[in-house]
């Protein structure tokens, strides 16, 4: 299967996948690392962060699953899932060396060019983080092109903060992380609250250039663009990544459609003025 501009030329084409490592990450989540089983694959393979794959299980189906690792680091394809139903709960009990389907990558990415110039605030939860490693880790390799870099990542507790290993590479390389949880457990000094409490803490030199890239529960994000506007970052420097169940993941079925989107192809990264009349946020 070839790769354009990041985006298949046969979308249903699946290729075959070999799980080569799995690192438990907390309760419930893994980071599968793959390997294609044709080596040249792997070396056509490119992705923007953001963009996703379906994940295939033999003999159970397909999941929708960011692709979490670094894009400029070709010999890793990393995805990190967190067990939702039949097929993450199937992927749990594979082992490494088991093989798996592949299609993709799909969708669009995170508009890292239009970030260019001005700081970057990163608002996450949970799982959301997984989808914007990758962004993460372009912005450290191309750190001289972007303002300050600043990741707000919330969880409910400490236990669910993702990649926490990564956390002192990122700090070094000028990343400004702030964490918060929901509930403290007794070892935990940080923030406790939402994670738009530290955004609305922020004091920013230049909100006009400034870009949000937020991806959780819809209510998160929504919250997130309201902080945003609040500190006078336009509406159309805001970007969400959009959650839908997913079937082909080419426009055809119909099953991701969000009022005239389609999340499969014009997301699942969206602008957010483009879907914000759309986001149904209970109890607003
Ligand atoms: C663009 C995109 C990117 C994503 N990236 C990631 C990622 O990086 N990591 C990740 O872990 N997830 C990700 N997801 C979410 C993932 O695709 C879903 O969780 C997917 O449904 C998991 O498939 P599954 O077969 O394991 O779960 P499913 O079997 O589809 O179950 C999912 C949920 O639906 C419920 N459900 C299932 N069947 C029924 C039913 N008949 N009636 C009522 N409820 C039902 C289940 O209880 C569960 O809560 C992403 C989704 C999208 C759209
Ligand atoms: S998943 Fe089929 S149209 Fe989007």
């Amino acid at each position: 299967m070839s790769v354009l501009n990041n985006q298949v030329l046969d979308p249903w084409s699946t290729r075959t996948a070999q799980i080569k490592e799995i690192v438990r990450e907390i309760d419930g989540v893994a980071t599968y690392e793959l390997g294609f089983q044709d080596q040249s694959e792997g070396l056509e393979f490119t992705f923007h962060p953001g963009q996703f794959n379906m994940l295939y299980v033999p003999g159970v189906g397909e999941a929708a699953i960011s692709i979490s690792s670094d894009p400029n680091r070709r010999s890793t394809l990393s995805h990190t899932v967190r067990v939702a139903g039949n097929v993450t709960g199937q992927l749990a009990r594979m082992e490494v060396g088991a093989t798996i389907g592949l299609r993709g990558p799909f969708g669009t990415g995170w508009p890292i060019e239009e970030c260019r110039g001005g700081e970057v605030i990163i608002v996450t939860g949970g799982i959301g983080l997984a989808p914007l490693r990758p962004v993460i880790y372009e912005l450290i390799a191309r750190q001289r092109e972007f303002g300050q870099v600043t990741l707000l990542y919330g969880a409910r507790s400490p236990s669910g903060l993702l990649y926490t290993q990564e956390f002192d590479a990122w700090r070094e390389a000028g990343i400004n992380i702030q964490t918060t949880v929901d509930r403290a457990s007794s070892d935990w000094s940080g923030n406790v609250g939402v994670v738009t409490q530290l955004f609305d803490r922020m004091k920013l030199e230049a909100p006009s250039q400034a870009a949000v890239l937020t991806c959780g529960p819809e209510v998160m994000m929504w919250f997130a663009a309201r902080s945003a506007r609040a500190q006078n970052i336009p509406i159309d420097r805001i970007w969400i990544s959009l959650e839908r169940n997913m079937n082909c993941a080419i426009g055809l079925c119909g099953h991701c459609q969000f009022g005239s989107t389609f999340v499969c192809k014009d997301g699942p990264v969206v602008r957010y003025d483009k879907v914000a009349p759309l986001l149904k946020v209970e109890g607003l």
